[in-house]
Parts: C-alpha cells; structure tokens; sequence
C-alpha cells in the first residue's frame, strides 16, 4: 500500500488521537527506517525511546522467532521460565529489586502507585510528584504527571497527588504532611525538556524519605535500560529507589513494562491486590532477556557515555555557529537542545531530509539515539541537522 491509501484508512478507521506525520514506515534496521515508497531516514529518536537496541536488533528478533516457536502467552497462575529470567536480569543489575510485569510504562506506573498505597499505613496516602513530569496517560499516572494540559476535559482526576517544582529540596520539604506515602519523579525529565537534576539534590531527596518514612519511587521508562551510562539513571546519582519503573527499551520494541521493588515493599503487593493478563508473557519477557545479553556482549552502556559526549561535543560546535541554539545538555545518549524559538519547523526541515529528531515544550529538541548508533550515523545525523538549521535560519 502506497502512503496516501494508508493515511486513506486511518482517517477511515482510526480514533485521530494522534497528530501523525504524513509518513507510513515499513521497515527498519539499527538507526535506519525505510518508508513504504522507500525513501531512508536517519532516526535520531528511534520508537520513541524504545528501540534502544536500534530497529529489529538481530539478537532480539532471533530471540522473539526462537519462543514464538514455543510458547507465545502463558498465564500468571503459571509459572514459565523467560519472566523468571528476566526478573533475575533487573534484580541483578538494580543490585536487589523485585519485578511486576505489566504492558506499558502508564501501567508500570499505576502499579508503583498502588503499590506505595498498599504498602503505607491507613491514611497515608498522599503522592507528592514534580512539575514538568511525564508518567503516561491512564489515570493515576496522568494524575501524577504534574502538567496542567494532559488534564485538560478528563477532570475529576485521581486524588492524592500534591506537585513541586523539580531540583527545589524546599519546595519538596514543604509540601511533606502527615498524609505523604511517597515521593514520585523522574530521574531525569525526558518529555519535560531532559532535566537534569544536581546530584546533591538527588541524594537528598533520598535522605529525605529515609528521614520522614517515604517511599522513593523512580520513574525510570524513559531514563532506563543503559542509555544514560548506567542500566538505571538513579545509579548515576548513587541512590536506590524504593520503587522503580521501566518500559520503553526493555523489550527492545516489544510492548512490557515493569514495576520494581525492594522485597520488603515488593511484598505489600499480596495476591488478590494487583495483576495483568499479558504481563510477563513468554514472547515479551524473551525479547527483554535478549536486550540484556545484548547490552552486555555489545558494551552498549560505555558506549553510550562515549557516544553521547562525542555527540554533544559537536552539537554544541554547532550552537557557536548557530545562535538560535541556546544550550545542549545530556546524560549519555540523552540529549536536550534549548532553542531560541518553536523548534516544530526545524523538525519538520529534518525529517524532509530524511532526519529523525523530536521536539518537546516548543523549543526544546531531543535526540534519543540508539545505543547501538555508530559515530558515522552520528556524523551524518549532524550534516543534516546542520543543512536543515541553515534552511530554517
Ligand atoms: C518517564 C515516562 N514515564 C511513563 C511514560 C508512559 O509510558 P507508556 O507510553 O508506555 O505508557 C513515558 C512515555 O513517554 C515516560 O517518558
């Protein structure tokens, strides 16, 4: 099917939820998509931070053909040998956390939530979260992303979450009452413009639940998985999390999503309190094995310290050149860009070029990379950003 009849269909039949690019895609491999005419594109922000191994890693769809063979979906009143795998990954590499698997990372974040309700005692309840937030769109995790527009015509929202500026240890000693269970945030913003948090902040905020009995969650859906240097974000700040949640990149494109947990909170979470039919499944849980094996064999989290300082490194050589270019920043191959302006038609220059990148909160640009990116796909991305900046300019 040729573009314009796809685009004929979805107006048909699809719920217009989404503002689409008027591109159909059909094939994809590492860094590279191809669309249904055939035209390449360079993709800087590859599924949405998802397809952190690149498009359809071999590792990965080798491991997805080997247990759909086998076993696609088993149930959870079973058990089955790649969930418990995978559990073992992530409590390796978190050094001790427990998993729920779930779909999504709205889903793994919804179970964060009730979890630190489950776990608190009666009339604790209450959720302070960060301005600027993302924790995805099912309803506790909107009522916990603390941005105004996602709750525009969907109110009453969830009760029970209190908003505080992010990197103010005040703001957030302030909002602490007797009601508070937890304290939700991401370790770095990614869909809030990538902020960075200082360390000294992060630890303490730690402090500060070790101090009045909180419980930390991190939201890591975006942050998780190694592309900021480290399987976790909070490593990087030399804190552990309560609670940790993870989607996006942990089924190298396969939908999962999980919610992790110390063992003494993971088990407030008794039969009967929480579940999900498709979480855990075999084919899910295989792909998320194969993404580990992966960045392991392939080094992929020096790598992407590597990788995202030799590409921040040019970008901000670009930023002397171009004054519409206030600031970069990043954290492994995470990388926010400050514009001076809308940066939407920059983007769209790019992707006429064939160049994938994503702009958040009007003037902020962001380039996710895969960590698999070679530094030629990093030196070609650059050409074109830069020929689509002296367009726009
Ligand atoms: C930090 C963070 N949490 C949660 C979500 C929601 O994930 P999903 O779209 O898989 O529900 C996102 C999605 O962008 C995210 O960036």
């Amino acid at each position: 099917m040729k573009t314009k009849a796809i685009i004929k269909q979805f107006e048909k039949s699809v719920i217009p939820n989404y503002v689409r690019y008027p591109i159909a895609f059909a094939k994809g491999k590492g860094s590279y998509l191809w669309d249904v005419e055939g035209k390449k594109y360079l993709d800087m922000f590859p599924g949405w931070a998802v397809s952190g191994l690149g498009h359809c890693h071999p590792h990965v769809v080798k491991a997805i053909k080997k247990q759909s063979g086998e076993l696609l979906h088993m149930f959870n009143l079973f058990y089955m040998q790649p969930q418990g795998e995978l559990a073992d990954w992530i409590f390796k590499k978190s050094k001790g956390l427990q998993s729920f698997f779930c779909n999504s990372g709205a889903e793994a974040n919804e179970g964060a939530i009730k979890l630190a309700r489950l776990h608190s005692p009666k009339g604790k309840s209450e959720i302070i979260t960060m301005k600027n937030s993302f924790h995805g769109r099912t309803y506790a995790a909107v009522s916990a992303t603390a941005q105004p527009k996602y709750h525009e015509g969907i109110k009453p929202i969830v009760g029970g979450f209190k908003y505080v500026e992010f990197n103010n240890i005040n703001a957030l000693k302030k909002a602490i009452t007797k009601k508070t269970c937890a304290i939700m945030l991401e370790p770095i913003q990614g869909e809030g413009g990538v902020n960075i948090p200082d360390k000294s902040y992060m630890k303490a905020v730690r402090k500060l639940c070790d101090d009045k009995g909180l419980l930390l969650i991190l939201d890591e859906v975006q942050t998780g998985m190694g592309r900021t240097g480290k399987y976790f974000a909070h490593q990087l700040f030399g804190i552990k999390p309560d609670i940790m949640t993870l989607a996006k990149s942990l089924g190298g494109g396969v939908a999962i999503g999980a919610t992790c947990a110390i063992p003494e909170v993971a088990k407030s979470m008794k039969p009967g309190t929480h579940a999900s039919t498709f979480g855990g499944n075999s084919l899910a849980c295989a792909a998320g094995i194969a993404v580990f094996e992966t960045i392991e064999k392939e080094k992929l989290l020096s790598a992407s310290v590597k990788k995202g300082s030799y590409l921040t490194k040019k970008l901000n050589e670009l930023k002397k050149k171009y004054p519409v270019i206030k600031s970069v920043r990043n954290c492994g191959l995470m990388i926010g860009i400050d514009l001076t302006k809308s940066g939407q038609p920059l983007v769209n220059i790019c992707l006429a070029d064939g160049l994938i990148i994503n702009c958040t909160h009007d003037t902020i640009l962001r380039w996710i990379p895969a960590m698999t990116v070679t530094t030629q796909e990093i030196d070609k991305g650059l050409k074109l950003f830069e020929g689509a900046l002296k367009k726009w300019h």
